[in-house]
């Protein structure tokens, strides 16, 4: 994710990381073939022996050709396998069966032009044959996209390489000839149902890769990317799948590597960062919306889908969002600030002490983070505070390299690191920070002494030395409800030096305290924890692993509800935790620290038990009331019921 600004130019941003790779093989595109030639077969026999009728051996030639092109444009952009000889195969393998007198290496090198030079004029844009000309010579220019290829290609032939141009122009006198021959036996009959079927096929395929995706579009590749060529959005459960997927055209001109089927799943990753770049969009029934259009259609088409249970879900979710600005807090952290789009805004509404999962690719692997919110409630400002990790690859890529204009996925708050506030009260409230835990406990303070003009707060803050300290002026500008007691490890004359334990918490606050926050390493927290007396919201940081010895190991039916779907799968009481297994599944229950800390993955169990391996972030109500952190638990009963939107 980069951004580059041309000097007395528009800011342009970067391509986003599709996070999709070329994949060894291409399992789906593989299938793809391996059944379509099983259905050429099927034509065959139909055509020679079957004596079936025409209508339907011409449909089956019609679907072979328009597969075979899928294969066929997957090998042209090297997306069926690393293995360039292998990838190159399917390019020879399905390339007869599209345009029979012509070879894999035309049809790539006319291809890769139309990409080059999407939607300039027909000469240099071999595609735009398909939407030049009046509305009526619009379907017999689709069934004759081959034939002006040959004329594209004719045009430049002595440019070409002899080891493409001479095997293209044999193959194309063989076939023809034969062809030729052909139409003088018997089987003249036979040879046109499947030259009348490949050509209906052609039809098609230009039709839905050429002219729905990129005619009506005025922008060319060199002058907009994003507005060269349209997705088009609704009606995905039966576009998709006849469409092989080209209802996200879009996607594969921003990234054509990507095998096909990766499609919706790259749009949706970085859905923002494409609407922010003011992607072209139109519903399925051609409707052109703006990107602001679309988010207002997706959320009613998406509200209009979702179960009741959905519709009332409180599940966090993913959305690509801008970063506004990255500023250095300490020598050792960044402040990143995000824009939140005004349609996105009730999503990323939060409370005090609530905490946002960040996503990014990085060196091409999924990492995920999580992070408080640092501002107050009251500025509503969506704000991360993200301090350096020794050998941290999400903490490096922030500090490193993240910067104004980048787009992350961020998931919406979550986290129930707060109590109840009453303009009213007059309460005495504590906390214990070490290092970035202040991060989770500066919202509470400035939210808290905001709201409840009566109470105070005493805040004991560990840290190595002041310098290394986040926060450090923002709370001394507080006022005098706020009583800071420093505590550094390393700084000679501190006034007060060494670790916090126990003891120097108490003698640091010697008065009653209606609520304490704690926030720091799993062991410091839980001492302290142990030690105070009161109510005590803790929030922790560096879990250890722990795992529980089970008496019982069952092996159990565990059905998890997730946005309103019930998705069933067979689980140990001693394998995999309830979230490895749903993500083992394809499913994509929410999840950030996987460590027991955040209580991002959080689901209520609504029939049968689970137990966990570790709690840090459910108090005894949530979990008296049946949520379990899905990250560490397991089930023990033989039938388990979750759901991830209670
Ligand atoms: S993912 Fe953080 S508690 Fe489970």
């Amino acid at each position: 994710m980069t951004v580059s600004t041309a000097p007395g130019q528009q800011r342009v941003l970067g391509l986003p990381d599709p996070g999709e790779k070329v994949p060894g093989l291409a399992g789906p595109t593989a299938a793809l073939y391996v059944g379509t030639l099983a259905l050429f077969v099927a034509e065959v026999y139909g055509v020679l022996a079957g004596g079936w009728t025409p209508w339907l051996t011409i449909p089956m030639g019609a679907a072979v050709t328009f597969l075979m092109f899928s294969v066929l444009h997957e090998a042209t952009h090297h997306a069926i396998s690393t293995d360039t000889r292998l990838n190159n195969l399917f390019g020879h393998l399905s390339q007869p069966f599209v345009a029979t007198y012509t070879t894999f290496p035309m049809i790539k090198f006319i291809h890769i032009e139309h990409h080059r030079n999407t939607n300039e004029p027909k000469s240099v844009d071999p595609d735009s044959w398909t939407s030049e000309g009046p509305w009526w010579q619009l379907p017999f220019r689709w069934m004759s996209i081959d034939l002006w290829y040959l004329v594209f290609y004719l045009r430049r032939i002595f440019e070409r390489p002899k080891s493409e141009s001479v095997p293209t122009v044999l193959a194309f006198a063989t076939v023809m000839g034969t062809f030729g021959w052909l139409f003088t036996t018997s089987y003249a009959g036979e040879l046109a149902t499947f030259l009348i079927g490949q050509r209906i096929g052609l039809g098609i395929l230009a039709w839905w890769f050429d002219y729905l995706p990129h005619h009506g579009l005025t922008a060319t590749q060199r002058d907009d990317k994003y507005q060269a060529t349209r997705v088009r959005v609704g009606g995905e459960a039966w576009l998709t799948p006849l469409f092989v997927y080209q209802n996200y055209h879009l996607i594969h001109h921003l990234h054509p590597s990507i095998p096909f089927y990766r499609y919706v799943r790259a749009w949706r990753r970085n859905e923002q960062a494409y609407l922010d770049r003011n992607a072209a969009i139109s519903t399925w029934f051609g409707r052109s919306l703006t990107p602001s259009e679309y988010r207002t259609w997706r959320r009613i088409t998406e509200d209009l889908r979702a179960t009741p249970d959905r519709a009332g879900a409180q599940r966090p979710l993913f959305h690509a969002l801008r970063v506004r600005s990255v500023a250095p807090l300490t020598s050792e952290s960044s402040v990143v600030t995000f824009d939140v789009p005004a349609d996105l805004a009730h999503e990323y509404r939060y409370v005090q002490g609530q905490h946002i999962t960040l996503r990014a690719i990085i060196d091409g692997e999924e990492v995920r983070r999580s992070y408080s919110i640092t501002a107050p409630v009251s500025e509503g400002t969506l704000r991360v505070a993200v301090k350096q990790i020794e050998g941290g690859r999400f903490s490096t890529y922030v500090n490193n390299q993240l910067q104004a204009g980048d787009i992350l996925d961020v998931m919406s708050p979550t986290g129930r690191f707060h109590t109840a506030l009453e303009p009213a009260a007059k309460r005495t409230y504590a906390a214990v920070a070490a290092g970035s835990g202040i991060t989770a406990i500066l919202s509470n303070i400035t939210t808290t002494l905001e709201t409840e003009p009566e109470s105070s707060f005493t805040l004991v803050y560990g840290n190595r030395t002041s310098d290394s300290t986040m926060f450090w002026a923002e709370l001394h500008e507080l006022g005098d409800r706020l009583t800071v007691h420093h505590v550094l490890s390393r700084e000679p004359g501190a006034a007060h030096s060494g670790r916090i334990t126990a003891d120097l918490v108490r003698e640091l606050v010697p008065q009653d305290v209606d609520a304490w926050f704690l926030c720091g390493p799993q062991q410091l927290v839980e001492s302290l924890s142990a030690a105070l007396p009161g109510r005590v919201l803790t929030e922790v940081f560096h879990t250890e692993q722990a795992h529980v010895d089970l008496a019982i190991d069952v092996e159990s039916q565990v059905t998890v509800a997730l946005d309103g779907v019930e998705s069933t799968f067979e689980l140990r009481s001693s394998g995999d935790t309830i979230l490895d297994a749903a993500l083992q599944q394809g499913l994509e229950p929410p999840y950030s620290c996987a460590g027991g800390a955040c209580g991002t993955c959080r689901a209520k169990v609504l029939l049968g038990k689970a137990v966990m391996d570790q709690n840090h972030a459910l108090d005894n109500d949530e979990v008296a009331t049946g949520y379990v952190l899905t990250c560490q638990a397991h089930p023990v009963t033989e039938e388990l019921r979750l759901d991830y939107d209670a």
